[in-house]
């Protein structure tokens, strides 16, 4: 059988960033998960094959201006309608890197994923204000929780 994957489409335009997506992966890597694949692409390089072939996703964004990153918009714009009806109730988790908000971004998301009618399998996870370890840690958790929920068929 072809294992499940859980796909990461993650912009990380930035040190701090890139250790919130590292963590991600690392977490949904974690060894005690079994049979899951777990793949990361950027935006921008994300096809709509790739969201048709995972069984969940995990989407990452800055906020910019109040909104997500132009390069998540640029891969909604890109897989909606392909996907539209193809991965209605795909099981999605969300998190945001905002220097101060947030609210946006999470408003922003949730009005496509609605669209799409992706299933949303915990609350986003807003990693708001100065950078701080604790959101390497909540990523980790966010990797590690998907990936173990998808490997259990809790989805
Ligand atoms: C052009 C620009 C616009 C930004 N707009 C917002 C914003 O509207 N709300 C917010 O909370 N943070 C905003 N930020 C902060 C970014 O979200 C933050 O710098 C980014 O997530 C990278 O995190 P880091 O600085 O810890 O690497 C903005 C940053 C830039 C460069």
């Amino acid at each position: 059988m072809n294992p499940k994957r859980l796909l990461v489409v993650a912009h990380a335009p930035s040190a701090n960033t890139g250790r919130l997506r590292d963590a991600v992966m690392a977490g949904a890597r974690a060894s005690d998960i079994g049979a899951v694949d777990v793949q990361c692409i950027a935006p921008l390089a994300a096809q709509p094959e790739d969201v048709l072939a995972a069984q969940a996703v995990i989407l990452g964004t800055t906020e910019n201006l109040g909104y997500m990153s132009g390069a998540l918009k640029d891969f909604f714009d890109r897989i909606y309608y392909p996907c539209l009806e193809k991965t209605q109730g795909m099981p999605y988790a969300l998190y945001i890197r905002a220097g101060l908000d947030g609210t946006g971004t999470r408003r922003g998301v949730e009005t496509i994923v609605t669209g799409l009618r992706w299933r949303a399998v915990q609350d986003p996870l807003i990693c708001r204000g100065e950078f701080d370890g604790a959101f390497v840690r909540s990523c980790r958790d966010l990797g590690t929780a998907m990936a173990a929920g998808l490997d259990a068929g809790i989805f």
